[in-house]
């Protein structure tokens, strides 16, 4: 089976020449196709940032982030709950506490207003998602930065290209976290990058996800040299780190999908503008909203379902959709704060919840927290919109159309 007819159009033969590149060199640490670099650079160079620190996966380069800034096991960080659990768990790993600030009930974003009423002294970063693909509000995020001392992480697994009034998501705050798991824009089966302009805070994030060596820099700086290692007074680490680092054979899948950005982009936004055609004139479905000088970069393609002004429930509509050829309607993630490890509060043994370090400190999870998520998620449909041409699209969007007419149908009888 060639390449193309398993996955057209999602990864093409330059990747396959990338990958032997690196197969050819077989590894070797100091010699070698610079892959990764290669990678890191092109990414920046798109993003126009000075720096690009390339790591095994998106919730990785959260994690490295806040370790770069020094937030440690107490502080809390503001993280929205709609979401994919990484965000939070980033915040976990750290030792730190995931505080959740409600979101807005029109682009499903994280809400400013929410933000401000959940810093306490104890509040050291906020990591804002571009959920689905839009922006998050960062032109106020960036203001409560300023005003409180807190440091802004963009989560911008699902958001390739979104821009607000002609700045790209990700560029905003100190740090643009990025994933290339399996469904992101752009993919290598699992990947991450950091992309960022302050020289401090790019070393920190590349010595925390390489074991801290000290030869490290944002720009990359290699391992102990040889000469070097071969003394036995050697110093290597001057700093706490993880190995999150990403291998070359994920970066030349990386860097190809990174030289295909604006097609790979391009294709899901076409195709989420197909179906904002189809639900312009429903009632019952309401998509996700885009604002004035915002950019959807359109991961997914997502409609809050009205069920009341629908009469048909949430799962008799997707059954409709199905029946007309409908391919797949994702449920939005549960909140991560009603995840059983946050309400049965199955921590690391006493972490964060009964140390002597969070005495006091410990939030409370309890339902009712972000009222308006609460509300939300349950109604939300996410539609695919990964698919690699217009034609598998259209037939999509008409399974769309003709599931609404059915019941637009069923309303007038
Ligand atoms: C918003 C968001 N943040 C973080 C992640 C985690 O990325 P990764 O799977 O690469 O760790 C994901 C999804 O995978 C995500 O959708």
């Amino acid at each position: 089976m060639d390449i193309k007819s398993r996955h057209p159009g999602r990864v093409t033969e330059k990747a396959m020449s990338y990958l032997k590149e690196v197969v050819d060199y077989g590894f070797g640490q100091s010699k070698g196709p610079g892959m990764r670099d290669r990678f890191e650079q092109a990414f920046a160079k798109r993003f126009g940032t000075e720096f690009g620190i390339g790591l095994c996966n998106g919730t990785a380069t959260m994690h490295c982030c806040l370790g770069a800034v020094g937030v440690k096991p107490g502080d809390e960080v503001i993280v929205p709950p709609l979401t994919a659990a990484a965000t939070a768990f980033a915040v976990l790993h750290q030792g730190a506490i995931p505080v959740f600030a409600d979101i807005d009930p029109d682009t499903f974003n994280i809400c400013p207003k929410s933000i401000r009423e959940r810093i306490t002294p104890l509040t050291k970063a906020i990591i804002p998602v571009h959920l689905y693909g839009l922006p998050a509000d960062m032109e106020e995020i960036m203001k409560i930065s300023r005003e409180h001392n807190l440091i802004v992480i963009e989560d911008s697994a699902e958001c390739f290209l979104g821009e607000i009034n002609g700045k790209l998501a990700g560029t905003i705050g100190h740090f643009g976290s990025f994933s290339f798991q399996s469904s992101k824009h752009l993919t290598c089966g699992d990947g991450g990058i950091v992309i960022c302009n302050d020289p401090t805070l790019a070393t920190g994030v590349r010595k925390f996800g390489c074991f801290g060596y000290h030869t490290l820099t944002g720009k990359g700086g290699g391992v102990i040299p040889k000469k070097q290692r071969c003394d036995p007074g050697a110093v290597r680490h001057d700093f706490m780190g993880w190995n999150y680092r990403m291998s070359a054979l994920q970066a030349a899948v990386a860097l190809e999908q990174t030289e295909r950005i604006d097609e790979l982009v391009g294709l899901r936004i076409q195709i989420a503008e197909m179906f904002l055609e189809v639900v312009k004139d429903c009632n019952f479905l309401i998509p996700q909203k885009t604002p004035p000088g915002y950019k959807n970069s359109y991961w997914t393609f997502v409609c809050k379902y009205e069920a009341e002004v629908a009469s048909v429930s949430w799962k008799d509509f997707r059954q409709k959709f199905y029946d007309n050829g409908g391919d797949l309607v994702y449920a939005a993630w549960r909140l991560s704060y009603n995840e059983p490890i946050f309400q049965e509060r199955r921590f690391l043994g006493d972490f964060p919840v009964d140390s002597e370090i969070y005495k006091g400190k410990y939030k409370d999870y309890s339902p009712g927290l972000c009222p308006v998520a609460e509300k939300i998620q349950p109604k939300l449909m996410q539609f695919k919109n990964n698919y690699y041409n217009l034609e598998e699209a259209r037939v999509q969007v008409e399974a769309l159309r003709k599931a609404i007419e059915s019941v637009k149908a069923a309303k007038s009888r």
